[in-house]
């Protein structure tokens, strides 16, 4: 068990209401906080007040971009006990993520450890509305101060906690995806399958772009060729061509959903017919034409299941399922949200009280 102080906060938050909670708005009272020498590894472990990290300005974070995160959501069930979604899984990424950008990794156990101890002091911020939850970010940041390029010495690993509701605003309304031609997100031998704070920045612009075409989001298609499907930034997508559920395979290029993974299983689970296989735009279009196109949602732990009705090409909008959600995403975002509050059996282990 890891040693960690508490320091309590003197002044606590109001909390916000369920109906305004948004996705990412609002923090918690309490943070957890670790840091990492050379000569020490990872020490210092802390839960203090929410609040800012004191960074020297010459920290390679801001410079190099040292900086990974991960996101995994706690519910409050109808049992009113506190249960934890795949938390090593999450802990696991994080740790493959800091081995990608050469940072020191958290280990697993530390890092649930730290999870599960600020969720405990700031449990009373877990909300309990349908769809809402507590939004878990760990995150690693190199923290020395040093203009050489080279990996770090010196690392902050900390955990925010932030209560949320829908991560698009139109709630479990279907979303329209802008198919992005022209800017690339990550390509074979990069970043992407990590959960690395670069890939975000790398995705702004074109997304700022497809805002002001009145689409929520950008779909990514491969670097090398523009040809085939990958991911949506914040979520993994999945594409249902007739009977067969579509999704690309986990090339490197883009993160390994653990939501995805769940939806793959949960579709095996119920014996149908799933693909990780590449999908191209030719192919979708051509499904689109001969009416077979029939579902497209996305997977992600803000994004949950999130219909998609409507992919933007430039030169016009495949419509999918008359933008109304289809049959397999409600299942699906109906049986993972049963899990998550403990209404539906869990039987892969998912879930972990906290308690
Ligand atoms: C998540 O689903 O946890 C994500 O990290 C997406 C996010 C960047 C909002």
């Amino acid at each position: 068990m890891l040693p960690i102080e508490t320091q309590r906060t003197a002044t606590l938050k109001s909390k916000p209401s369920n109906e305004g909670l948004g996705f990412g708005k609002y923090f918690t009272d309490h943070m957890f906080r670790m840091e990492y020498a050379p000569e020490r590894g990872w020490h210092q472990a802390r839960i203090l007040p929410y609040g800012p990290l004191g960074l020297d300005p010459g920290a390679s974070v801001l410079h190099y971009a040292q900086a990974v995160f991960d996101g995994s959501k706690v519910f409050r069930g109808k049992d009113g006990q506190l249960r934890a979604f795949r938390i090593t899984d999450h802990c696991k990424r994080l740790a493959a993520s800091c081995e990608r950008l050469s940072m020191p990794p958290v280990p697993v156990e530390v890092a649930r450890e730290a999870i599960e101890a600020v969720v405990k002091v700031d449990a009373e911020w877990v909300p309990s509305a349908p769809g809402t939850s507590l939004y878990v970010r760990p995150t690693v940041i190199a923290s020395e101060a040093f203009l050489g390029v080279r990996p770090a010495d010196k690392y902050i690993f900390f955990v925010i906690l932030s209560p949320v509701g829908s991560y698009f605003a139109g709630g479990a309304e279907t979303v329209r995806i802008w198919v992005e031609q022209e800017h690339t997100r990550a390509a074979p031998g990069g970043l992407g399958g990590a959960k690395a704070a670069a890939n975000y920045a790398a995705g702004l612009k074109a997304s700022m772009e497809a805002k002001k075409r009145g689409y929520a989001q950008v779909l990514w298609l491969d670097a090398l060729e523009h040809r085939y499907i990958e991911e949506v930034g914040t979520m993994n997508l999945f594409v249902r061509i007739g009977e067969e559920i579509i999704t690309p395979p986990l090339e490197g290029t883009f993160l390994p959903g653990i939501t995805r993974e769940s939806a793959l299983q949960i579709l095996r689970d119920w014996g149908m017919k799933v693909s990780e296989r590449r999908l191209s735009t030719d192919e979708l279009r051509e499904a689109h034409k001969k009416g077979e196109l029939r579902e497209v949602f996305g997977t992600g732990t803000a994004a949950v299941i999130s219909p998609v009705g409507g992919l933007g090409f430039s030169d016009g909008e495949l419509r999918i399922g008359d933008g109304k959600v289809g049959e397999v995403s409600q299942r699906l975002y109906d049986t993972l949200t049963g899990i998550q509050y403990g209404t539906v059996a869990d039987r892969h282990g998912w879930m972990s009280l906290i308690k």
